[in-house]
């Protein structure tokens, strides 16, 4: 257990990516995120935690200007990237998607395109045409993913949909990849996915924040407690209870915190 003051000075030392600041997302009349103020660690592994319809994958949006795609959605408060409010007026919505990447739920490569064409499809879209750009960066991502190994040999030849659910899901982190993110959100990426296919994105987890920061929406606490470096636990879109994942759960400071990671309800 660290003492409250190594936690000061390391909080000092760190560097932080992102900020959300008084940060609230509305569907028309209703508020799903309520004043939330959050530090995210740059090179680190971030989890949300908290049960359903609290506001996990409405705050996830938030970071990257999806949310406002949503007829009547809007946001008050700020999100800081690199110090910079990315709901500033003069900021181009479509800069922040590709410095912030995502990754859904349900694995969604596009199912007629090849394996090559969906890793490379972000790049196409931002105007990339040069081959050897292409074909170095697919190469790349696929690496990065993990997925390289077991794709390289059909790769224009087997379709998106032909992969099974956990190599989609690993294609869909390619392409997300492949644009070269700062920040990759993933909303529950492995719920549709089996153990031993979970058990992969995990590792893979693990290896991405060397390079990336990470914030993963889990239902799944085990994997929260495994993967993470902070946790973040909302309820009815509140922050509760934000700190480094052993304190979270060794240690919570409050009753809603403690109740819902021993699964009293959620
Ligand atoms: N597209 C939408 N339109 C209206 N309300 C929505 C929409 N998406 C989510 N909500 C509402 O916002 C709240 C938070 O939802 P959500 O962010 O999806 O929660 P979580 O990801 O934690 O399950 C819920 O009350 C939900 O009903
Ligand atoms: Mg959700």
């Amino acid at each position: 257990m660290a003492t409250p003051m190594t936690q000061e000075s390391q909080a000092q030392t760190a560097q932080i990516v992102m900020q959300a600041k008084q940060l609230s997302a509305f569907y028309g009349e209703n508020r799903a995120v309520k004043d939330v103020n959050l530090d995210i660690e740059r090179n680190c592994v971030t989890a949300f935690i908290g049960p359903s319809g609290c506001g996990k994958t409405t705050i996830l949006r938030c970071f990257n200007r999806m949310h406002e795609l949503v007829p009547s959605a809007h946001v008050k408060g700020q999100v800081l990237l690199d110090n910079e409010n990315i709901y500033d007026p003069m900021i181009d919505p479509v800069q922040i998607r590709r410095r912030v990447g995502m990754v859904f739920q349900k694995p969604n490569p596009f199912p007629t395109m090849s394996i090559y064409d969906n890793a490379v499809a972000g790049l196409k879209l931002a105007g990339v045409r040069k081959r050897d750009v292409l074909d170095d960066l697919a190469e790349k991502s696929l690496r990065r993913a993990a997925l390289w190994d077991e794709v390289k040999d059909r790769l224009y030849k087997a379709s998106g949909a032909s992969l099974s659910g956990g190599q989609q899901q690993r294609l869909c982190i390619a392409r997300a990849l492949a644009i070269e993110p700062e920040v990759l959100l993933m909303d529950e990426p492995c719920s549709a996915l089996d153990p031993v296919a979970t058990s992969k994105i995990e590792d893979l987890i693990q290896e991405l924040q060397r390079d990336y920061t990470v914030i993963i929406v889990t239902h799944n606490m085990q994997q929260a407690a495994r993967v993470s470096d902070y946790t973040a636990f909302f309820y009815l879109g509140e922050l509760i209870e934000f700190g480094k994942t052993e304190r979270i759960f060794e240690k919570p400071e409050k009753k809603a915190t403690e109740d819902y990671i021993t699964g009293k309800f959620g």
